[in-house]
Protein backbone atom coordinates (compact mmCIF):
# COMPACT_ATOMS: atom_id res chain seq x y z
CA UNK A 1 0.00 0.00 0.00
CA UNK A 2 1.40 3.35 -0.72
CA UNK A 3 2.22 5.83 1.95
CA UNK A 4 0.29 8.55 3.26
CA UNK A 5 1.89 11.75 3.25
CA UNK A 6 0.10 14.19 4.72
CA UNK A 7 1.18 18.20 4.70
CA UNK A 8 4.22 19.13 6.75
CA UNK A 9 3.14 20.70 10.10
CA UNK A 10 4.53 21.88 12.74
CA UNK A 11 3.20 21.89 16.60
CA UNK A 12 1.36 24.76 18.06
CA UNK A 13 -0.86 25.71 20.60
CA UNK A 14 -4.56 23.36 19.51
CA UNK A 15 -7.16 23.01 22.10
CA UNK A 16 -9.47 19.56 22.86
CA UNK A 17 -12.60 20.03 22.28
CA UNK A 18 -14.84 17.55 23.77
CA UNK A 19 -17.92 16.08 21.49
CA UNK A 20 -20.54 13.80 24.14
CA UNK A 21 -17.64 13.15 26.53
CA UNK A 22 -15.16 12.30 23.78
CA UNK A 23 -11.65 14.27 24.13
CA UNK A 24 -10.84 15.03 20.59
CA UNK A 25 -8.25 17.22 19.02
CA UNK A 26 -9.33 19.39 16.04
CA UNK A 27 -9.52 17.12 12.88
CA UNK A 28 -6.32 18.87 10.66
CA UNK A 29 -3.19 17.95 9.07
CA UNK A 30 -1.73 17.99 12.49
CA UNK A 31 -3.72 15.44 14.37
CA UNK A 32 -3.61 13.53 11.11
CA UNK A 33 -0.15 13.45 11.35
CA UNK A 34 0.21 12.40 14.75
CA UNK A 35 -2.62 9.58 14.13
CA UNK A 36 -0.10 7.95 11.41
CA UNK A 37 3.27 8.50 13.94
CA UNK A 38 0.99 6.53 16.42
CA UNK A 39 -0.55 3.75 13.77
CA UNK A 40 3.15 2.84 12.53
CA UNK A 41 4.40 2.79 16.36
CA UNK A 42 1.97 0.51 17.63
CA UNK A 43 2.39 -2.03 14.11
CA UNK A 44 6.07 -2.10 15.78
CA UNK A 45 5.06 -2.52 19.20
CA UNK A 46 3.04 -5.31 18.74
CA UNK A 47 5.34 -7.31 16.47
CA UNK A 48 5.33 -5.62 12.92
CA UNK A 49 1.67 -6.31 11.95
CA UNK A 50 -1.22 -3.85 12.68
CA UNK A 51 -3.61 -6.63 13.74
CA UNK A 52 -3.33 -9.66 15.96
CA UNK A 53 -6.42 -11.41 15.00
CA UNK A 54 -5.68 -14.51 12.43
CA UNK A 55 -7.50 -12.97 9.92
CA UNK A 56 -5.30 -15.32 7.29
CA UNK A 57 -8.03 -18.42 9.02
CA UNK A 58 -11.49 -16.47 8.01
CA UNK A 59 -13.03 -17.85 5.56
CA UNK A 60 -15.60 -15.86 3.10
CA UNK A 61 -15.51 -12.74 4.52
CA UNK A 62 -18.03 -10.20 3.08
CA UNK A 63 -18.00 -7.40 5.52
CA UNK A 64 -15.36 -5.61 8.23
CA UNK A 65 -15.76 -2.25 9.83
CA UNK A 66 -12.81 -0.13 11.42
CA UNK A 67 -14.56 1.90 14.65
CA UNK A 68 -13.14 4.90 15.28
CA UNK A 69 -11.28 4.51 12.53
CA UNK A 70 -9.26 8.17 12.62
CA UNK A 71 -7.30 9.02 8.96
CA UNK A 72 -8.34 5.53 7.84
CA UNK A 73 -4.57 3.91 7.95
CA UNK A 74 -6.42 0.59 9.62
CA UNK A 75 -9.49 0.57 7.25
CA UNK A 76 -7.07 0.50 4.06
CA UNK A 77 -4.87 -2.05 5.58
CA UNK A 78 -8.11 -4.35 6.44
CA UNK A 79 -9.32 -3.44 2.78
CA UNK A 80 -5.87 -4.78 1.61
CA UNK A 81 -6.20 -8.45 3.94
CA UNK A 82 -9.73 -8.52 2.53
CA UNK A 83 -9.96 -7.28 -1.35
CA UNK A 84 -13.41 -9.06 -1.79
CA UNK A 85 -14.76 -7.73 1.64
CA UNK A 86 -16.94 -4.65 2.00
CA UNK A 87 -14.96 -2.69 4.02
CA UNK A 88 -16.33 0.20 6.29
CA UNK A 89 -14.40 3.26 8.25
CA UNK A 90 -16.47 5.01 10.72
CA UNK A 91 -15.91 8.04 12.67
CA UNK A 92 -16.92 10.71 14.32
CA UNK A 93 -15.15 12.77 12.20
CA UNK A 94 -14.49 13.04 8.25
CA UNK A 95 -11.65 11.28 7.20
CA UNK A 96 -8.98 13.29 5.39
CA UNK A 97 -9.55 13.39 1.61
CA UNK A 98 -5.71 12.04 1.34
CA UNK A 99 -7.08 8.50 2.54
CA UNK A 100 -9.58 9.08 0.40
CA UNK A 101 -7.78 9.60 -2.56
CA UNK A 102 -5.81 6.02 -1.56
CA UNK A 103 -9.05 3.69 -1.01
CA UNK A 104 -9.57 0.99 -2.85
CA UNK A 105 -13.26 0.40 -4.67
CA UNK A 106 -14.51 -1.60 -1.89
CA UNK A 107 -13.81 0.51 0.80
CA UNK A 108 -17.04 3.53 2.28
CA UNK A 109 -16.84 5.62 4.54
CA UNK A 110 -19.24 6.23 7.08
CA UNK A 111 -19.23 9.74 9.81
CA UNK A 112 -20.84 8.48 12.70
CA UNK A 113 -20.91 7.37 16.53
CA UNK A 114 -21.21 3.18 17.19
CA UNK A 115 -23.26 4.12 20.20
CA UNK A 116 -25.77 5.66 18.45
CA UNK A 117 -26.58 1.92 16.74
CA UNK A 118 -28.73 1.60 20.42
CA UNK A 119 -29.60 5.50 20.64
CA UNK A 120 -33.73 6.06 21.16
CA UNK A 121 -33.59 10.02 19.82
CA UNK A 122 -35.13 10.70 17.12
CA UNK A 123 -31.81 11.93 14.61
CA UNK A 124 -31.21 9.33 11.84
CA UNK A 125 -28.87 6.71 12.46
CA UNK A 126 -29.21 4.74 9.43
CA UNK A 127 -26.04 4.97 8.04
CA UNK A 128 -24.58 3.53 11.53
CA UNK A 129 -27.09 0.93 11.79
CA UNK A 130 -26.77 -0.24 8.25
CA UNK A 131 -23.20 -1.15 8.92
CA UNK A 132 -23.60 -2.53 12.16
CA UNK A 133 -26.77 -4.91 11.13
CA UNK A 134 -27.10 -7.88 13.41
CA UNK A 135 -25.02 -10.59 12.50
CA UNK A 136 -23.74 -8.88 8.91
CA UNK A 137 -19.81 -8.16 10.32
CA UNK A 138 -17.02 -10.84 10.03
CA UNK A 139 -14.32 -8.67 11.66
CA UNK A 140 -14.92 -5.48 13.80
CA UNK A 141 -11.57 -3.54 14.65
CA UNK A 142 -10.91 -0.67 17.40
CA UNK A 143 -7.91 0.70 18.28
CA UNK A 144 -7.13 3.30 20.78
CA UNK A 145 -10.78 4.77 21.31
CA UNK A 146 -10.12 5.15 25.33
CA UNK A 147 -10.52 8.96 25.26
CA UNK A 148 -13.18 8.74 23.07
CA UNK A 149 -15.90 6.06 23.73
CA UNK A 150 -17.95 6.61 26.90
CA UNK A 151 -19.60 3.70 27.01
CA UNK A 152 -18.46 0.20 26.68
CA UNK A 153 -21.00 -1.97 27.91
CA UNK A 154 -23.11 -0.53 25.00
CA UNK A 155 -19.79 -0.79 22.61
CA UNK A 156 -19.82 -4.52 23.14
CA UNK A 157 -23.38 -4.73 23.16
CA UNK A 158 -23.26 -3.37 19.59
CA UNK A 159 -19.96 -5.62 18.58
CA UNK A 160 -21.83 -8.76 20.04
CA UNK A 161 -24.91 -7.95 17.98
CA UNK A 162 -23.34 -7.22 14.86
CA UNK A 163 -21.18 -9.77 14.38
CA UNK A 164 -21.77 -12.80 12.25
CA UNK A 165 -21.33 -16.53 13.72
CA UNK A 166 -17.31 -17.07 13.80
CA UNK A 167 -16.49 -13.82 12.81
CA UNK A 168 -14.20 -11.67 15.37
CA UNK A 169 -13.38 -8.54 17.05
CA UNK A 170 -9.92 -7.09 17.64
CA UNK A 171 -9.99 -4.29 20.16
CA UNK A 172 -6.99 -2.72 20.98
CA UNK A 173 -6.39 -0.45 23.58
CA UNK A 174 -4.80 1.70 26.97
CA UNK A 175 -5.41 1.67 30.34
CA UNK A 176 -4.93 4.91 32.35
CA UNK A 177 -1.90 3.44 34.64
CA UNK A 178 1.50 3.62 34.12
CA UNK A 179 4.29 1.00 35.05
CA UNK A 180 8.22 0.91 35.40
CA UNK A 181 9.70 -0.92 32.39
CA UNK A 182 9.25 -4.81 32.23
CA UNK A 183 7.47 -4.94 35.24
CA UNK A 184 3.71 -4.70 36.75
CA UNK A 185 5.13 -2.15 39.13
CA UNK A 186 3.10 0.75 38.99
CA UNK A 187 4.19 4.24 39.21
CA UNK A 188 1.47 6.29 38.82
CA UNK A 189 -0.50 4.98 41.91
CA UNK A 190 1.82 7.43 43.97
CA UNK A 191 1.32 10.33 41.58
CA UNK A 192 -1.40 13.21 43.04
CA UNK A 193 -2.46 14.47 39.07
CA UNK A 194 -3.22 10.77 37.96
CA UNK A 195 -5.70 10.08 41.17
CA UNK A 196 -7.44 13.37 40.00
CA UNK A 197 -7.33 11.62 36.32
CA UNK A 198 -8.94 8.27 37.62
CA UNK A 199 -11.64 10.23 39.67
CA UNK A 200 -12.20 12.77 36.75
CA UNK A 201 -12.89 9.51 34.37
CA UNK A 202 -14.81 7.53 37.27
CA UNK A 203 -17.22 10.23 37.08
CA UNK A 204 -19.43 11.36 34.81
CA UNK A 205 -17.55 11.60 31.68
CA UNK A 206 -18.42 7.70 31.24
CA UNK A 207 -15.04 7.19 30.32
CA UNK A 208 -12.78 4.03 31.23
CA UNK A 209 -9.84 3.66 33.31
CA UNK A 210 -9.66 0.05 32.03
CA UNK A 211 -10.07 0.56 28.21
CA UNK A 212 -7.70 -1.98 27.31
CA UNK A 213 -7.68 -4.53 30.19
CA UNK A 214 -11.37 -4.24 30.31
CA UNK A 215 -12.22 -5.38 26.96
CA UNK A 216 -11.93 -9.03 27.75
CA UNK A 217 -15.07 -9.22 30.22
CA UNK A 218 -16.94 -6.73 28.01
CA UNK A 219 -17.09 -9.24 25.27
CA UNK A 220 -17.92 -12.07 27.50
CA UNK A 221 -20.81 -10.17 28.70
CA UNK A 222 -21.83 -9.81 25.39
CA UNK A 223 -21.34 -13.45 24.58
CA UNK A 224 -18.30 -13.64 22.90
CA UNK A 225 -15.79 -16.31 23.12
CA UNK A 226 -12.13 -14.58 23.86
CA UNK A 227 -9.25 -16.17 21.08
CA UNK A 228 -6.41 -14.54 22.96
CA UNK A 229 -5.29 -11.58 25.28
CA UNK A 230 -1.93 -9.90 24.93
CA UNK A 231 -0.25 -6.81 26.53
CA UNK A 232 2.27 -4.70 25.27
CA UNK A 233 4.09 -1.88 26.92
CA UNK A 234 3.33 1.48 24.96
CA UNK A 235 6.35 3.50 26.10
CA UNK A 236 6.47 6.81 27.31
CA UNK A 237 9.94 7.81 26.69
CA UNK A 238 12.64 4.78 24.85
CA UNK A 239 13.85 1.58 26.21
CA UNK A 240 16.62 -0.88 25.82
CA UNK A 241 14.82 -2.95 27.60
CA UNK A 242 11.78 -2.65 25.45
CA UNK A 243 12.86 -2.49 21.81
CA UNK A 244 9.71 -2.87 19.96
CA UNK A 245 8.72 0.53 21.98
CA UNK A 246 11.49 2.12 20.85
CA UNK A 247 9.46 3.85 18.18
CA UNK A 248 6.28 4.01 20.57
CA UNK A 249 8.53 6.29 23.01
CA UNK A 250 10.28 8.45 20.89
CA UNK A 251 7.30 9.42 19.12
CA UNK A 252 4.93 9.62 22.65
CA UNK A 253 7.84 12.66 23.14
CA UNK A 254 7.73 14.35 20.09
CA UNK A 255 3.98 13.89 19.40
CA UNK A 256 2.13 13.19 22.03
CA UNK A 257 3.43 14.33 25.06
CA UNK A 258 3.35 18.10 24.21
CA UNK A 259 -0.74 17.60 24.57
CA UNK A 260 -0.71 16.24 27.96
CA UNK A 261 -1.22 19.69 29.81
CA UNK A 262 -3.95 20.83 27.28
CA UNK A 263 -5.86 17.13 28.10
CA UNK A 264 -5.44 16.93 31.37
CA UNK A 265 -6.75 20.58 31.69
CA UNK A 266 -9.82 19.55 30.06
CA UNK A 267 -10.00 16.21 31.95
CA UNK A 268 -9.93 17.56 35.16
CA UNK A 269 -11.99 20.95 33.95
CA UNK A 270 -15.14 19.64 36.15
CA UNK A 271 -13.36 19.44 39.48
CA UNK A 272 -13.10 22.50 40.21
CA UNK A 273 -9.44 23.01 40.91
CA UNK A 274 -8.06 25.83 41.76
CA UNK A 275 -6.06 27.52 39.06
CA UNK A 276 -2.85 26.86 41.15
CA UNK A 277 -3.05 23.21 41.61
CA UNK A 278 -3.96 22.68 38.20
CA UNK A 279 -0.78 24.33 36.60
CA UNK A 280 1.31 22.05 39.39
CA UNK A 281 -0.93 19.13 38.28
CA UNK A 282 0.17 19.79 34.74
CA UNK A 283 3.73 20.76 35.25
CA UNK A 284 4.53 17.03 37.61
CA UNK A 285 2.50 15.28 34.80
CA UNK A 286 4.46 16.25 31.95
CA UNK A 287 7.55 15.39 34.72
CA UNK A 288 6.57 12.02 35.75
CA UNK A 289 5.38 10.51 32.59
CA UNK A 290 9.06 11.73 31.24
CA UNK A 291 10.83 10.61 34.35
CA UNK A 292 12.58 7.05 33.69
CA UNK A 293 13.12 5.00 30.99
CA UNK A 294 10.89 2.54 29.73
CA UNK A 295 7.95 4.20 32.15
CA UNK A 296 4.40 2.94 30.24
CA UNK A 297 0.80 1.91 30.07
CA UNK A 298 0.02 -1.67 29.01
CA UNK A 299 -1.17 -1.77 25.76
CA UNK A 300 -3.90 -4.69 25.31
CA UNK A 301 -4.98 -6.40 22.17
CA UNK A 302 -7.85 -8.29 22.58
CA UNK A 303 -9.31 -11.03 20.32
CA UNK A 304 -12.97 -12.57 20.60
CA UNK A 305 -15.36 -14.83 18.18
CA UNK A 306 -18.71 -15.08 18.02
CA UNK A 307 -20.22 -18.34 18.56
C1 LIG B 1 -7.03 8.19 19.04
S1 LIG B 1 -8.00 8.16 17.61
C2 LIG B 1 -7.57 6.57 16.94
C3 LIG B 1 -7.84 6.47 15.47
C4 LIG B 1 -7.58 5.09 14.85
N1 LIG B 1 -8.40 4.08 15.47
C5 LIG B 1 -6.13 4.72 14.91
O1 LIG B 1 -5.77 3.88 15.74
O2 LIG B 1 -5.34 5.28 14.14
C6 LIG B 1 -9.64 7.87 18.21
C7 LIG B 1 -10.70 8.06 17.14
O3 LIG B 1 -11.93 7.52 17.60
C8 LIG B 1 -12.98 8.35 17.17
N2 LIG B 1 -14.13 8.08 18.04
C9 LIG B 1 -14.22 8.35 19.37
N3 LIG B 1 -15.40 7.93 19.86
C10 LIG B 1 -16.08 7.38 18.80
C11 LIG B 1 -17.36 6.80 18.68
N4 LIG B 1 -18.20 6.69 19.73
N5 LIG B 1 -17.77 6.34 17.45
C12 LIG B 1 -16.94 6.48 16.37
N6 LIG B 1 -15.71 7.04 16.45
C13 LIG B 1 -15.28 7.49 17.64
C14 LIG B 1 -12.38 9.76 17.28
O4 LIG B 1 -13.06 10.69 16.48
C15 LIG B 1 -10.94 9.52 16.81
O5 LIG B 1 -10.80 9.70 15.41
Amino acid sequence: MSAIVRNHVSSTERKYHETDSAYVLPNDAIEQDRLDAQAAAITEMIGGQPFRAPLGDQKDVAKAVDVGCGTGIATLQIASVFPNAQVHGMDISPVPASTKSLAPTNVSWTVGNILNVKATDKEDHTAVREIFAPGSLNYIFGRMLFLGVNDWKTYFEVVGDSLHSGGLVEHQDLDWKFYRAQTDECLSDKWEWHKHVMEANSGKSGLSNFAGSGAESHMKAAGLEIVSVQRFEFSFMPSDKTPNSIRMGNYVQEKLMPHYPELLRKMLGEQGLPQADLERFQKDCVRDLSSEPGVHQKYTVTIARKP
